[in-house]
């Protein structure tokens, strides 16, 4: 049995029920509607083309609480009907932490998708989610050596611990074709390699005012010599109406998951504060600025091409000055190479 609740999940499940169904071991997949706007979901499936959920548990959005107990509630009278041989739940969101937790209770096996990520910070929900999904799971399936280190410092089993690399470089070769062959670009009225692409959502830029318009003044600034193109995720609309928009910045609705890539992909550089994205463009090669002072995914800063420089102002614009100077550049890491779902399915003992 496969979870998905939120974007960031959809393109992570995507080659595993696809790598499942060609085993002849067809998955179910239990979609929770934590993520419901058909931006935020259906068009994932579509694009995707991942075999629809079996099960929706339409849970919606809610405060951590509730939307983690509404999941949880409506969770389990499923996973003891179907009683699946393993419980796989990918990624940090809410989803992840709940359905693992009522897994480990009904003494059903869980594998944890991009286990042993750890950013070190508290404040962030997805860093108390990682944590606990990772101590209840059986089988912890690691995206990159780093994490591996963290799950052993940590205490866990070397034998509950499968390197399996980064799922999300399975979807992404497999589609990066297409998503550049795609007229998105030209739609927007970009050039390759001549705007930047931004994107935001945490909590920690964009549910304050004030917070968010200290990012948007530095982020003017480099928009007045690069055009800066920002896909909005629905959490940041209430915050910027209140501070009257983006100025210069070009905002467009959320967009999918190969328009996604083909912004990426052909951006001079990515402002960020998404694990996601960071992970993407260093597969891409594309220069990234993360604004977070923490990320979970140190590779992407020693191997890739990210740069971490928080939400200070004088931080970011030598970022992007290092970025013009051509002086970032990085590598693919071992093991993100389009193969891991099978490296998945073989840790299970999916013949
Ligand atoms: C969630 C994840 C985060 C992930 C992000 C990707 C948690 C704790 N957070 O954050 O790790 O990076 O998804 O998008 O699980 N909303 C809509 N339509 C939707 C979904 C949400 O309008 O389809 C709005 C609602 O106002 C909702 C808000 O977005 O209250 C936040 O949604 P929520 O799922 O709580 O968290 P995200 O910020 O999306």
């Amino acid at each position: 049995m496969l979870v998905a609740g939120a974007r960031p999940n959809f393109m992570k499940v995507a080659p595993l029920r696809a790598e499942l169904d060609r085993r002849g071991r067809p998955s179910t997949l239990v979609h929770t509607g934590q993520h419901y706007d058909s931006t935020m979901s259906d068009v994932f499936f579509d694009e995707l083309a991942i075999r629809p959920p079996d099960v929706h548990l339409e849970v919606g959005s809610g405060s951590h609480a509730v939307q983690t107990a509404r999941i949880m509630e409506a969770f389990e009278p499923v996973l003891l009907k179907k009683r699946p041989s393993w419980l796989v739940v990918p990624g940090d969101v809410n989803s992840s932490l709940a359905c693992s937790l009522v897994a480990a209770k009904l003494g059903v096996r869980v594998a944890h998708l991009e286990a042993g990520l750890r950013s070190r910070d508290w404040s962030m929900p997805e860093e108390v989610n990682r944590v606990v999904t990772d101590r209840v799971s059986d089988l912890l399936l690691a995206p990159s050596a780093d994490a591996v280190d963290n799950l052993e410092a940590e205490g866990c089993p070397r034998h509950r611990i499968a390197l399996v690399g980064n799922i999300m470089a399975d979807t992404l070769t497999a589609n990066l074709e297409r998503a550049n062959s795609r007229p998105t670009l030209v739609d927007l009225g970009l050039e390759p390699k001549s705007y930047g692409l931004v994107t935001l959502h945490r909590p920690s830029n964009v549910d304050d005012p004030d917070d968010l318009s200290r990012l948007l003044d530095v982020l003017n600034v480099i928009a007045t010599s690069l055009p800066l193109i920002w896909p909005l995720h629905p959490r940041v609309l209430p915050t910027l109406e209140r501070i009257g928009g983006a100025g210069r910045l070009h905002t467009i609705g959320p967009v999918s998951y190969l328009d996604s890539i083909a912004l990426q992909s052909s951006a001079r550089l990515v402002l960020t504060d998404s694990g996601g994205v960071q992970e993407e463009t260093t597969i891409l090669g594309v220069p990234c600025v993360t604004l977070r002072t923490t990320t979970e995914r140190p590779i992407t800063v020693s191997e890739g091409t990210n740069q971490l420089v928080g939400t200070d102002r004088s931080a970011i614009l030598r970022a992007v000055e290092r970025i013009e100077q051509g002086e970032i550049s990085g590598r693919r890491p071992d093991l993100w190479d389009g193969k891991s779902a099978h490296r998945v399915c073989d840790a299970l003992r999916v013949a």
